[in-house]
């Protein structure tokens, strides 16, 4: 299982601030700068998914899956164009779309989108981290997005609309009459929107695949400490040639192995 320290957390906050105060400018900037602010503390906590095998499901993921899409948009949108796509939309639109398709993950103004499962049942048999939040009324993630924008009276282009819009492709049903239509009029007129969709998805992916390389870190860790205790076990029995105690829990090599098992989890405890 993945999980980001509390350094990682503040990077990743201030690489997104960052982006948004080098990619905008002017009244449209103090707007974004307002609604960043607002939701600074409740953000930058924020997971971007509510199970293991989604992606992202940790304390600041929103941000870091956000990071991810921001960045892929750019290498994706540079594939097309060297490969001969048409780009009718600036940087900033792609980035504007980028930052806020997830933006409605946040919440609503008061309460997160998502609160800790306290069941264990939903924990153990359904991957459930995170559950969504009882209080907030119902929308689709990207309704609450362009919601929130306007509350913050943000303005956008069609096209940055579009873009956060679509951004989750057919894996959205509310989004089939864009991408499903068969009148050639309907078309969707930008190739923004599968640029994002592209890079969303690849971003899930491989934040999905960094998270089961993350449980296969734990369990091999925790297999190297097993093999360690059988090892301290069987050197007392070596030495003595009979079984006098099974395991010495003084032993510099037991506080190692303590320290290997529960140092981590300690740390973690302390923080949050
Ligand atoms: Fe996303």
């Amino acid at each position: 299982m993945k999980q980001l320290t509390e350094q990682q957390i503040m990077d990743n906050w201030n690489e997104l601030r960052t982006i948004i105060n080098n990619t905008f400018s002017g009244e449209r900037l103090e707007k974004l700068n307002k609604m960043y602010d607002y939701f600074e503390d409740r953000m930058c906590m924020a997971p971007a998914s509510g199970r293991a095998h989604y992606h992202n499901a940790m304390v600041g993921g929103y941000v870091e899956h956000i990071l991810h899409v921001v960045k892929f948009s750019q290498e994706v949108k540079s594939m097309w164009e060297n490969n001969g796509a048409e780009i009718n939309f600036t940087d900033e639109e792609l980035i504007f779309a980028a930052l806020h398709h997830d933006l409605g993950k946040v919440g609503d103004l008061e309460n997160d989108y998502y609160i800790p499962e306290e069941s264990d049942w939903h924990r153990k048999n359904q991957g459930s981290i995170f559950k969504h939040n009882p209080e907030l009324q119902y929308m689709t993630v990207s309704d609450r997005s362009t919601w929130l924008l306007q509350h913050f009276e943000i303005p956008m282009t069609e096209w940055e609309y579009l873009g956060l819009r679509l951004t989750d492709g057919l894996y959205e049903e509310a989004n089939e009459k864009y991408l499903k239509g068969f009148n050639p009029q309907w078309a969707v007129r930008t190739n923004m929107a599968y640029i994002l969709h592209q890079a969303d998805m690849m971003a899930t992916h491989i934040e999905s695949d960094q998270w089961k390389r993350g449980d296969k870190i734990e369990s091999d860790k925790v297999m190297m400490s097993v093999n360690k205790i059988k090892g301290a076990v069987d050197k007392q029995v070596d030495a003595n040639n009979e079984v006098k105690e099974k395991f010495n829990t003084k032993s510099t090599d037991a506080k190692d192995i303590f320290n290997e098992l529960f140092g981590e989890a300690k740390k973690w405890y302390m923080v949050y």
